[in-house]
């Protein structure tokens, strides 16, 4: 029979998970996010559901690589939803050569890509969140986001989700140049105030020189490590 102690620990983007597997694994039953057949490495234990994640993606290099966030949250238990922004939405539709394919992201999670506002008189497509990952950000959203624009579906979501004290991390991607602009520091300085959990610096993103932009050194595991371990609490 198998025990709790027989299921060997989890990995995300191939790295080990440091957390005890035992903190976030039970018996296949009940309630279990919709791709937690893809996910689970046993057949006797399954990933607890932690809530629905939102990748929130903004137009920067490593929204081609949004499929690693994706598993890894899913590993930990996360039913994930994707929005980006209409720019995003520009470069995977317009560009054959942006790597970004909504379609395999949609099929990865279950869920349509969102990039703009619903009709009102159309349905929610998706559940509310439990909590948001917005990565990557680019200066652009940084600055929107703090000062409480939200013209997009991507930014209306991030702004309400601070006053719905909703768990919210971001993972910055932008160079040194534009991390100097006095916009940018005073506009994490105002998100960090209001609870968000900017990972800028060291331990997290760290702004590299102009032209030098490495979209694999981008640090997934940093953001994934920061979400919230326990099921969040839902109105
Ligand atoms: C090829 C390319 C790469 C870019 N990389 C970045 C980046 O790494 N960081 C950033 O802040 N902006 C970057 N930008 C600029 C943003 O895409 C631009 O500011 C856009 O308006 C951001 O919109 P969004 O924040 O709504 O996604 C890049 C633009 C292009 C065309």
């Amino acid at each position: 029979m198998t025990t709790q102690d027989d299921v060997p620990p989890l990995d995300i983007c191939g790295l080990p998970y440091p957390h005890d597997p035992a903190r976030y694994c039970t018996r296949r039953s009940g309630h279990r996010p919709r791709h937690l057949h893809q996910t689970a490495r046993s057949e006797q234990w399954v990933v607890k559901p932690r809530g629905v994640l939102y990748l929130v993606a903004c137009a920067a290099p490593p929204a081609a690589d949004l499929a690693t966030p994706i598993r890894g949250a899913q590993e930990l238990g996360w039913d994930v939803c994707v929005i980006v922004t209409p720019s995003v939405h520009r470069w995977a539709t317009e560009d054959p050569d942006s790597g970004i394919d909504l379609d395999a992201l949609a099929e990865l999670t279950g869920y349509p890509v969102r990039h703009t506002y619903k009709l009102p008189s159309e349905p929610d497509l998706l559940p509310s969140p439990d909590a948001l990952l917005v990565a990557p950000m680019t200066n652009n959203t940084v600055n929107k986001w703090a000062a409480g624009v939200s013209d997009t579906l991507a930014l209306g979501l991030i702004t309400e989700a601070i006053g719905l004290d909703r768990p919210i991390i971001a993972l910055p991607h932008f160079n040194r140049a534009q991390a100097a602009h006095p916009a940018v520091n005073a506009s994490v300085a105002t998100l960090r105030g209001a609870g968000v959990n900017v990972l800028l610096g060291e331990g997290g993103f760290v702004p590299h020189e102009p032209r030098t932009s490495d979209r694999h050194a981008y640090p997934w595991l940093a953001a994934l490590a920061a979400l919230p371990t326990l099921p969040a609490e839902r109105d």
